[in-house]
């Protein structure tokens, strides 16, 4: 994956851990994020947002559905984060096989278990080139297991040996597309 001292800087901002899941068509699917951010500062509104790159397929579902369900989890659920965040939904049947899920809003699955869940409906987004920034209102809330936060330095820190290859293969490949999908941003100066 490519790096340098700004880089390492910024990674620093990364959220925990979440998994998000999404439905539409009857199609669900489930994938790994580390940038949600709580976008809120009043329990009377509350809504995170997640920024999801336009190739996955969750980004597919969250467009069409304008749903999704945001869960923290905790630091036993790397088995978790391997099946939803290292290969897309494109070339699996079902992602989610073998997570007990339960359906929630808009037929979302929401995890059994996890550190919380959020359900979310779609209330703006935001282009951001490779990446769509979604803005979330949260419908409801699901308080989950009491363990350690999976945060993102966690996992990067215990990394599995046998998936770093992966990990960073995809990074790499991710970097590549951002490369392509970022000169075509249409950037809105404001002010300007
Ligand atoms: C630790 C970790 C963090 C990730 N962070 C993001 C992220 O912030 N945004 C994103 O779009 N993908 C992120 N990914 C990659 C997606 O989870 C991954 O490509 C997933 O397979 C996409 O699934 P889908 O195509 O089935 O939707 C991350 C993956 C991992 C393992």
């Amino acid at each position: 994956m490519l790096t340098n001292d700004s880089y390492e800087l910024l990674r620093q901002l990364a959220s925990p851990i979440v998994a998000v899941t999404s439905a539409h068509g009857g199609r669900t699917n489930g994938m790994i994020l580390d940038s949600a951010v709580r976008a809120t500062i009043s329990p009377e509104h509350p809504r995170l947002s997640v920024y999801v790159h336009k190739w996955h397929l969750s980004h597919e579902l969250i467009w069409a559905s304008g749903r999704f369900a945001a869960h923290l989890l905790d630091q036993d659920q790397f088995d978790v984060v391997h099946q939803l965040g290292f290969r897309s939904g494109r070339n699996v049947a079902d992602k989610l096989a073998g997570i007990p899920c339960r359906v929630g809003e808009g037929g979302v699955p929401v995890l059994e278990r996890c550190h919380a869940a959020f359900e979310c409906r779609v209330l703006n987004t935001m282009d951001a080139g490779p990446a769509t920034l979604y803005l979330g209102e949260i419908v409801a809330t699901h308080a989950g297991t009491t363990g350690a936060l999976l945060t993102a330095d966690y996992f990067r820190a215990n990394l599995p040996e046998a998936w770093r290859e992966e990990f960073l293969k995809n990074y790499r490949e991710a970097q590549e597309r951002i490369r392509d999908l970022a000169a075509v941003t249409d950037v809105r100066r404001w002010g300007a």
